[in-house]
């Protein structure tokens, strides 16, 4: 298989269809998503995963409520509950819950599979121009150091994580068209190890140098100039320039604030959430199944299992999810610019 996208529609099938991001990197596998439960699931089980794709999968999950003769309230709901921190996901329900309300019953499930296309095509837009943004800044470092721009990345803000350029990588992706050396940290995250199984599997693809750290690392690289800029994803920022990305992102932020190293998150502006300021009291964070900690998966005579790696029944807390406050991020790129972390620099933006 040659992926190139993470969400696609079939139109000889009319089906729904996802990578299987589970299985990745060892097996490279598509599923159909045909029913709302299974649409559920895939997100739960982060079959797909990644704010802007968690998004995209709900606009399709209404639609194929809408097919399969699901009443879109419940279906709104049953989405809204699969992950809570990504705001992406509301953000998606409610465009098409809105579109739900102003059309005719009997254009419904055709006018809710073109506005998920459309919403789909605009996510590859969004990240190609965040791509473009912030190519700029790793051309500013390039500039300066003449050397390879090692740039240190946390979980996956890559293609996988949206359509098809990713968020973080994009400017990765750019730089890399445009000739400019580089090289990734990939900080592998724990639990379920986004970096070294996706992150990785799509710079090694697209033949950009990179190594997987252990999540403890970057803070020594950092101390020893090995790493010029800090670059991650947002699943909800709010209007005061708080990013929620992946457990661990804060103490990069704090190790890169210490080191006089730019720390900036690369984002859609879907990922704004208005309604909040203080990231901190007003996020939720999801915690989830014990189990993500206590195995791992591992690939043996072409398998994936789950080994165990401390004793049964362990206790175990697993958060998902921290947020860097505004002060610790040095800007913010989105398809529309790059801004300060800070409610002014995102209205300045905005608007
Ligand atoms: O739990 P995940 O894998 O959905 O978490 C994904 C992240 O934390 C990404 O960094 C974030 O969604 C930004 S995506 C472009």
């Amino acid at each position: 298989m040659n992926f190139s996208q993470s969400i696609w529609y079939d139109d000889i099938a009319q089906q729904v269809m996802v990578i299987d991001q589970r299985k990745l990197p060892f097996i490279e596998e598509s599923i159909a998503l045909t029913t709302l439960d299974e649409t559920c699931y895939a997100i739960k089980d982060m079959i797909v995963r990644g704010a802007p794709l968690i998004g995209v999968t709900a606009a399709y999950g209404m639609y194929i409520a809408a097919k399969t003769r699901v009443n879109l309230t419940v279906a709104y709901h049953q989405l809204l509950d699969t992950r809570p921190t990504a705001i992406n996901l509301k953000w998606a329900l409610d465009i098409q819950m809105e579109l739900a309300r102003v059309t005719n019953e009997n254009n419904l499930t055709e006018s809710l599979l073109a506005n998920a296309h459309k919403i789909r095509e605009e996510d590859i837009e969004m990240g190609s121009q965040i791509g473009d943004h912030g190519l700029k800044l790793i051309k500013a470092i390039y500039a300066k150091t003449n050397q390879p721009v090692n740039i240190l990345t946390h979980c996956n803000a890559g293609w996988l994580a949206t359509v098809k350029w990713g968020t973080a990588t994009a400017p990765i992706y750019k730089a890399h068209q445009a000739d400019i050396p580089l090289h990734v940290w990939v900080d592998e995250t724990r639990p379920r190890n986004q970096g070294a199984n996706l992150t990785a599997w799509e710079l090694n693809k697209a033949g950009i140098p990179f190594h997987v750290i252990t999540d403890n690392a970057g803070g020594h690289l950092m101390q020893h100039g090995k790493v010029d800029m800090v670059l991650v994803g947002s699943d909800r920022t709010t209007a005061a320039g708080d990013v929620c990305n992946k457990i661990g992102t804060y103490l990069k932020a704090l190790a890169a604030h210490a080191n006089n190293i730019p720390f900036y998150a690369a984002l859609p502006v879907s990922t704004i959430d208005w309604t909040i300021k203080d990231g901190l009291k007003e996020i939720p964070i999801e915690e989830r199944n014990a189990e993500e900690v206590t195995h791992l998966n591992t690939f043996e005579k072409s398998q994936i299992r789950k080994s165990l790696i401390m004793l049964k029944n362990t206790p175990v807390a697993n958060y998902a999810f921290d947020v860097t406050p505004a002060q610790y991020v040095t800007g913010i790129i989105t398809e529309k610019g790059i801004c300060e972390a800070s409610e002014e620099g995102l209205r300045k933006l905005y608007y």
